[in-house]
């Protein structure tokens, strides 16, 4: 039977690229996906990822951090803009601001990040030169409600992929990307349909059954 349920607002934040942006609004695309994009808000006007926006119809603003003289200020237009645009949902898609706690409280458990490491395992910047660095056999992506410390907060889903001997930084990042492009659709689908539950630290995804099968690397 047909969702009765209207399609779930959403906005999007990024400052660049915009391949995440893209894997939302292609998903948006698909006749019985449950979430539309009603606004991006790039914080440069020099991001990739505004093109992506004209390309799909995707009403688009410039949000520029250097215009205001404080946090507090910008993000008080990056709310006034999602809210005017009526987003229920906000995702950050290589949006790079550090966001005030303010900002997070606001937006509590509607703001949802993508990061390419398998968190709480390497927060920040340089994932992939990390993971390879620390010699650990496998990197990956999560999707997160936010929290107002840098890369925290409940996780949603995680893609794991296996690390391989002769990996560069960059090999990892497109192996990784790659499952990035699945996760967000993923996580804003459920969202979209009502089924996760915080609580605490943890997400609860109704009707989603973690896989049986076990990776190990090397084999
Ligand atoms: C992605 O790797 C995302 O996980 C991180 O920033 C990158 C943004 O890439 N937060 P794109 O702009 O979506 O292509």
């Amino acid at each position: 039977m047909a969702d009765p349920r209207p399609a779930l607002k959403v906005a999007v934040l990024l400052s660049g690229r915009g391949s995440n942006f893209r894997a939302l609004a292609e998903a948006c695309g698909a006749p019985d996906y449950p979430a539309e994009i009603v606004l991006a808000i790039s914080n440069r006007g020099d991001a990739a990822g505004l093109g992506i926006a004209a390309d799909f119809a995707i009403p688009a603003t410039v949000i520029d951090h250097t215009g205001f003289d404080d946090r507090a200020a910008f993000e008080a237009a990056l709310t006034e803009a999602i809210e005017a645009a009526g987003a229920e949902l906000v995702c950050l898609a290589g949006f790079m601001r550090l966001l005030t706690s303010e900002f997070t409280d606001r937006w509590r458990d509607r703001l949802i990040n993508i990061h390419p490491s398998l968190l709480p395992a390497f927060r920040g910047l340089d994932t992939h030169a990390r993971a390879l660095e620390a010699g650990v056999r496998f990197a990956g992506c999560t999707v997160h409600f936010v929290r107002p410390d840098m890369d925290d907060g409940p996780i949603i889903v995680q893609a794991a992929v296996p690390i391989r001997a002769d990996d560069t930084p960059e090999d990892l990042a497109a192996r990784v990307l790659a499952q990035e492009h699945r996760c967000y659709p993923l996580a804003v689908r459920w969202i979209a349909e009502g089924r996760v539950r915080v609580s605490g630290a943890t997400v609860r995804v109704e009707a989603a059954e973690a896989p049986d099968s076990a990776l190990i690397n090397p084999r």
